[in-house]
């Protein structure tokens, strides 16, 4: 069975005061959601230490939003996958398509950073997802297949069991506006078929997260289709109700 997961992405946002408080409050409310539910933030780097101790005890797990395509060494204003987990961090999300648009972030690149963050002990949050011009010219399936296969057909089936996908439409992120249960569903399916294709049974146990304005009052449809294994959550991880009222949706 694969897991279900519910993730907040906090962006860039929150000052670290403000961070361990949410934290916190997501730590207390996280009994509420069944154990069956795995429930992940992902804070900016500035935070991760303190947020870990924040939420040292309870089931949550801490992602990074990033990770540098290095190792170590000089690369100014860059951090590596090892000191993310010595940090506390169990993930990191790779491939936002924010990361993706505004800092050059390319598939080659990309392959380097996923590798990374499997072989220092992380679970990679691997981001895919079309943009309105690519959706409206019906080339949504094209594009995101490609993503997956540019970047997890590197990947040895060891490698792959890490993984965790984020379908994000670029259309759908911090907009209001998000993809129909069904647009989402058949992109979850064709993800998945893509990750058969390579890997075989093991796209069964592949957690495949949806992600672009999800909210508590849209969560119970979209976690409710047979390919859609939980949430990436923007705007709403930042308030810590509507964050547990989304992982109650399964
Ligand atoms: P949103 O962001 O929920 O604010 O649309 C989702 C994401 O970009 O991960």
């Amino acid at each position: 069975m694969r897991k279900n997961i519910v993730a907040g992405n906090w962006k860039m946002n929150t000052t670290v005061a403000e961070g361990i408080e949410l934290a916190k409050a997501v730590a207390a409310k996280s009994s509420e959601v069944p154990a069956s539910v795995k429930l992940i933030i992902a804070p900016p780097f500035t935070h991760l230490v303190p947020v870990a101790e924040a939420i040292k005890g309870s089931c949550v797990g801490l992602s990074a939003q990033n990770c540098a395509d290095k190792e170590k060494g000089a690369y100014t204003g860059e951090v590596a996958a090892d000191m993310l987990v010595s940090a506390g961090c169990g993930y990191t999300i790779l491939g936002h398509s924010e990361r993706r648009q505004y800092y050059g972030e390319t598939d080659e690149k990309l392959v380097v950073k996923v590798k990374l963050a499997i072989a220092n002990g992380l679970s990679p949050i691997f981001c895919v997802g079309e943009n309105l011009d690519e959706r409206e010219a019906g080339r949504h399936f094209d594009v995101v297949s490609a993503q997956v296969k540019n970047v997890l057909y590197t990947l040895s089936a060891e490698e792959m069991a890490k993984v965790i996908i984020a379908y994000e439409p670029v259309w759908a992120i911090g907009t209001g506006k998000t993809a129909t249960a069904e647009q989402a569903q058949e992109i979850h399916a064709c993800i998945r078929k893509v990750v058969a294709e390579k890997f075989g049974d093991l796209a069964d146990e592949i957690t495949i997260l949806y992600g672009g304005s999800c909210k508590p009052s849209n969560a119970k449809e979209l976690f409710a289709c047979p390919d859609i294994d939980g949430g990436l959550i923007g705007g709403a991880s930042l308030k810590a109700d509507d964050f547990i009222a989304i992982a109650l949706s399964f």
